[in-house]
């Protein structure tokens, strides 16, 4: 007889090799000297590299303008490997054969003897294949990207029809600043590589639980025949951070919450939770609901903005128990800034399948707790046997997925309460994904490098799903665009917002349901 783990053993379904195929290839990241390199980059290679991800023959050439020697730019990354890897301590002698592998490049974007010092570097290495197939990783400002891939392309790095191999361009967010520059940055992009050799990154969807969003809903048949207006009364989307900007306030104050986090991050995911099934596991096939999706969610216009969009900031309070600076009073803000730390909003998505549903987003720095979980509130049952006792105190099923921390996803139905006398309260059924699969949490940035290395974009952002997601936002923000903003607007670090953020909930009888601390 079977054992249950028996049973989830012939269970497992996989629907690839279980390894992704990449080629010998040098990664060249520019931007070498930043924060995103050392912090997210690096340790995520190394860790490919312990796991025997990466290909036998690789280099990672890091570009930028500091003068360095190799040696020194190992030393940094090592130091800093020390302080940000997901595994501690760092093991020496697999980084002492990956760093083998990394060498520095200096030099200036706008010199175009730059790229052609880059060819010598790779050329110097002596292995075709390393020459041949090129990932270009651009964490560098968006003003930059048009130039670096000129620069890529006239040093005959850089060819849209490359005669062997493959060149492909990872381009990091943010994609433009509304639909206008990013139409602009797009095009500077395609100018010189085809859009599928372009890889715009969202780490959101290389996070494991944004990705299960879509296997959770297509595999299961019981939840997908009551994901529509039939049986959902809403959705609550919440990404909430204790943190405040801390040193990243010269790039906040240029874009605030709505476009650092709900053009990308939330309304990627809001595409996962609400997309029709794609035809196939395909990456564009993916891509073509997500931009279909997007393309339904209605247009807020600034006359309507009130009932949809509220924006907030916060002002001094507590957070955790410790003390917390106001937004305006964090080195490099501006004392008068009127930047969103918090947006709430209320959409519609207009199709078939979520038509009158409520759609509620947030996202908002020095909330109380860090938590990142989608809510589908599910309709009430027509209260015939309960209702003189209990009213509309009967809860109604919900499902939560917890995207981070403590990933999971938990049904909330109603029991009995045990005993004699006859009362009912909600219970939760939970899935862990700790408890299931253990704490193997490997960074979204780990598998989102194997992806573009591999060449598979099924995560990474197409062109006119950007695109789409700036209409929505452009919308959203034209409504507040150049007022200040009002008292009303502030709230305390270590609330959940400004109040108006609970009334666009409760004009339509609803209520946030707000992430609970890490158990
Ligand atoms: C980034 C934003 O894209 O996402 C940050 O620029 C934000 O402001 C971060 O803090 C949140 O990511 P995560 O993975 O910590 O939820």
């Amino acid at each position: 007889m079977n054992t249950q783990d028996d049973l989830d053993e012939l269970m497992i379904c996989r629907l690839d090799s279980g390894r992704k195929t990449v080629q010998p290839c040098s990664i060249v990241i520019f931007g070498a000297s930043g924060d995103l390199t050392a912090r997210k980059l690096v340790p995520a290679l190394y860790h490919l590299f312990k796991e025997r991800q990466l290909p036998p023959l690789f280099r990672v050439v890091g570009f930028a303008r500091r003068d360095k020697t190799d040696a020194a730019w190992r030393a940094e990354l090592r130091e800093a490997l020390g302080r940000f890897s997901r595994t501690q301590p760092v093991d020496e002698s697999a980084w002492a054969q990956f760093a083998a592998n990394l060498c520095y490049c200096r030099g200036d974007l706008t010199d175009s003897a730059a790229c052609a010092r880059l060819r010598q570097t790779l050329d110097a290495f002596g292995q075709p294949e390393l020459r041949r197939n090129l990932l270009f990783y651009l964490a560098i400002s968006p003003s930059q990207v048009g130039l670096a891939v000129e620069q890529l392309h006239r040093a005959g790095l850089l060819e849209r029809e490359p005669s062997t191999g493959w060149q492909r361009v990872v381009v990091e967010k943010p994609f433009g600043h509304d639909l206008l520059s990013a139409q602009a940055l797009n095009t500077g992009l395609t100018r010189f590589a085809h859009e599928q050799q372009v890889y715009r990154i969202d780490h959101y969807l290389g996070k494991e639980t944004v990705q299960n969003i879509l296997m959770f809903r297509f595999s299961n048949a019981l939840f997908e025949r009551v994901w529509n207006r039939d049986a959902v009364d809403h959705i609550q989307l919440t990404v909430s951070e204790r943190q405040g900007v801390g040193s990243r306030a010269a790039y906040y104050e240029e874009v605030g919450a709505l476009r650092d986090m709900v053009q990308n991050h939330l309304l990627q995911v809001l595409a996962l939770v609400a997309m029709e099934p794609p035809v196939s596991l395909e990456a564009e096939a993916i891509r073509d609901e997500k931009v279909k999706l997007l393309k339904c969610v209605r247009l807020i216009f600034p006359e309507q903005g009130a009932r949809h969009v509220v924006r907030g900031q916060y002002t001094a309070g507590t957070v955790a128990g410790r003390p917390q600076a106001g937004y305006r009073d964090e080195p490099g803000v501006r004392p008068d800034s009127s930047v969103e730390t918090f947006v709430a909003l209320k959409l519609f998505v207009d199709n078939w399948r979520w038509s009158g549903v409520p759609f509620y987003l947030r996202t908002g720095k020095c909330l109380p707790v860090s938590a990142s979980e989608v809510r589908i509130q599910f309709r009430p049952t027509p209260h015939v046997l309960f209702a003189a006792a209990c009213g509309p105190k009967l809860d109604c099923n919900s499902l939560t997925l917890r995207l981070q921390p403590d990933e999971g996803i938990s049904l909330r139905i109603n029991g009995k309460i045990p005993g004699a006398s006859v009362g009912v309260r909600p219970v939760r059924m939970h899935f862990s994904y700790n408890a299931e699969f253990g704490a193997y949490t490997p960074e979204a940035y780990e598998r989102l490098l194997l992806d573009a290395l591999a060449g598979d974009a099924t995560l990474f952002i197409r062109r006119d799903e950007v695109e789409a997601a700036w209409t929505i936002a452009d919308a959203l923000r034209a409504g507040w665009a150049g007022k200040p903003l009002t008292d009303a607007e502030f709230y305390p670090a270590g609330t959940w917002g400004p109040p108006a953020a609970n009334e666009l909930l409760a004009r339509a009888g609803h209520a946030w349901r707000n992430p609970q601390p890490t158990r």
